[in-house]
């Protein structure tokens, strides 16, 4: 058995012999009763259950409590509660990026590091110039978030919440000026899912998502799913 000391959401909690074998998700949803984080596979498959963990996004279902005495936590009710949302959290709802909701908190914890990692300019598996990543790219998006699972199939809509943030957030970096939409910029299709990663040839358009081209993608992805 385990004492530690957890720091969710800037309050402390203390534990006095926690089973070192509990899970952080765990903790907080049958422990505390934080229930934003939610179970989905129990396995690291689904994103559902994602936290940040000293600003880094983190499946809460595959670590365990004990790991984490001393780290800032933070789960969606950190982020923003109905009353003070935040600007990822009101981008969803703008966007209807949700269906039944199960995966949303996980989807705005994970997009809301990735918005950091954009602007600290660090690269993901599709990053095609290291020099200059470019987190605006739709399938850089994706990439980023292909470990968070929606069964509601509401991908083009989160995409399009992320992207507005996104740009509004980073606009004035160098990294994406330079890549800044332009006329040459070719429509790219949202498939509706993003795992797997976008092909090759995807990729190779280095397209960028304008928000006058999130009619024509949104009626385009309907298409393929139907
Ligand atoms: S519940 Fe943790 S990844 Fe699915
Ligand atoms: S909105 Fe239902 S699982 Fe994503």
């Amino acid at each position: 058995m385990s004492n530690l000391t957890l720091t969710i959401n800037q309050q402390d909690y203390e534990f006095d012999n926690l089973d070192p074998r509990t899970t952080l998700l765990d903790v907080c949803r049958h422990h505390l009763h934080i229930t934003g984080p939610k179970k989905g596979c129990d396995h690291g498959q689904c994103g559902a259950c994602t936290m940040l963990i000293n600003g880094r996004r983190i499946n809460s279902c595959l670590t365990l409590a004990v790991m984490h005495d001393g780290d800032e936590i933070t789960t969606i009710e950190g982020i923003g509660m109905p009353e003070s949302l935040s600007e990822l959290q009101q981008a969803f709802k703008d966007h209807d990026a949700f269906q039944c909701g199960y995966c949303t908190p996980g989807q705005i914890c994970s997009a809301t590091a990735l918005i950091e990692e954009v602007k600290q300019q660090w690269s993901s598996h599709v990053t095609t110039d290291l020099q200059n990543p470019n987190g605006l790219l739709v399938q850089e998006i994706a990439e980023r978030m292909s470990g968070n699972i929606c069964r509601c199939s509401a991908y083009p809509n989160i995409i399009r919440a992320i992207s507005q943030v996104l740009e509004k957030q980073v606009s004035n970096s160098s990294s994406v000026s330079d890549n800044a939409p332009n006329d040459k910029a070719t429509d790219v299709t949202i498939s509706g899912i993003w795992s797997p990663p976008p092909s090759e040839a995807q990729i190779g358009n280095q397209s960028i998502i304008k928000p006058t081209d999130y009619a024509s993608n949104a009626a385009n992805a309907q298409g393929e799913r139907s």
